[in-house]
């Protein structure tokens, strides 16, 4: 090959690569078409040899087509890639555009579940009479739940609270009594608890829930007697009712308590002329409650000669849907922002 060989061989691959880089559209891409050129091995490269066989006067301006075909190539590589690069800059700003002038979102101030609402309520109401929280285990043993609490092993009252029983022998506890066993166990007397908590039952329909929350009451000193419970608890509803609000006891039955007595509060809603809420009776129906069983004094190694308490269960959900007007226990569960939104 002589000069202008040379010459027009290298301005026609350099029209070629520059033509070629041109129209790619990944940076890779321009990679592999600018090495094919100026690579070790590339065509341009490949000319070198060629020079080398010219004569002696041409190599100059031989060397000097090379270096301009060579820069011609890099230069049009070189624009490219700025292309490229521009363009992705530019698709991005388009897909990643904010509309400042879109009105914000509004956030949520959240007062807490209804529930808990309620719970808390109640717990400062007793925080305020002088009574302590004690906490116990959901998951609780048959000593704790039933056994020490007097419930004979085959005794009918086991059926009184449908038990979701464990595999492996322990329970979901079916009420907050248990912590009344824990504390006498753990407690120097005297003792003046509350145990809020969650507790579980086989059993679901407008007012019953298989999960609900019961606040536990319970007091023991020496010379503690029934006037002090009725006392109490008038108290208790006094400052969750209103004032001037009207309880009564009506025999029951509980082994861990004797006597044993439920506690009716004066309908709230009526004031004890009588409406649907309270089937017409004027009483609405709040806990359970009597004098501690001098079986589980002895059970946890309390002397009922010179001890004697009283204790109370209330259900919170019970409570909630009283004071909120709330008819289906499921609601509390259901975690709709719509039910919840209103308290
Ligand atoms: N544990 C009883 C229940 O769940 C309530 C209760 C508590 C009754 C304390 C008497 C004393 O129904």
């Amino acid at each position: 090959m002589d000069i202008q060989g040379l010459q027009s061989k290298l301005e026609e691959l350099a029209d070629e690569a520059v033509g070629k880089l041109a129209g790619v559209e990944q940076k890779e891409e321009a990679i592999q078409v600018k090495n094919r050129y100026l690579g070790r091995s590339g065509s341009v490269q490949e000319l070198m040899t060629v020079l080398r066989e010219l004569p002696n006067e041409d190599k100059p301006v031989a060397g000097q087509a090379i270096n301009q075909a060579k820069q011609a190539i890099q230069g049009a590589f070189d624009a490219r890639l700025k292309e490229l690069a521009q363009r992705e800059l530019e698709r991005k700003m388009r897909e990643e555009t904010l509309d400042v002038t879109l009105p914000g979102r509004k956030p949520e101030v959240s007062l807490g579940h209804p529930l808990r609402q309620v719970e808390n309520e109640l717990i400062a109401i007793f925080e305020e009479m002088g009574f302590a929280v004690a906490e116990g285990p959901e998951i609780e043993t048959d000593y704790f739940n039933f056994e020490a609490l007097n419930f004979p092993p085959d005794h009918p009252a086991r059926d009184m609270q449908d038990t979701f029983m464990l595999t492996d022998g322990r329970l979901l506890r079916t009420h907050t009594s248990p912590v009344q066993v824990r504390t006498m166990q753990a407690y120097e007397l005297p003792i003046q608890i509350i145990s809020p908590g969650r507790v579980y039952r086989c059993d679901s329909d407008l007012t019953h829930s298989p999960v609900f929350h019961q606040i536990e009451g319970l007091l023991i000193d020496e010379e503690v007697s029934m006037a002090d419970l009725k006392g109490t608890l008038t108290e208790f509803a006094q400052r969750c009712f209103g004032e001037g609000t009207q309880i009564r006891f009506r025999p029951s039955y509980f082994p861990f308590t004797e006597p044993s007595a439920e506690v009716d509060v004066e309908c709230i809603f009526c004031h004890g002329d009588g409406c649907r809420v309270c089937s017409d009776t004027g009483w609405l129906e709040i806990l359970g409650s009597g004098m501690v069983d001098p079986n589980v004094f002895e059970a946890s190694g309390i002397d009922p000669e010179r001890y004697s308490g009283f204790a109370f269960g209330l259900g919170v959900e019970r409570i909630a849907m009283l004071t909120r007007g709330i008819g289906d226990i499921r609601r509390f569960f259901e975690n709709d922002q719509r039910f919840l939104e209103q308290f």
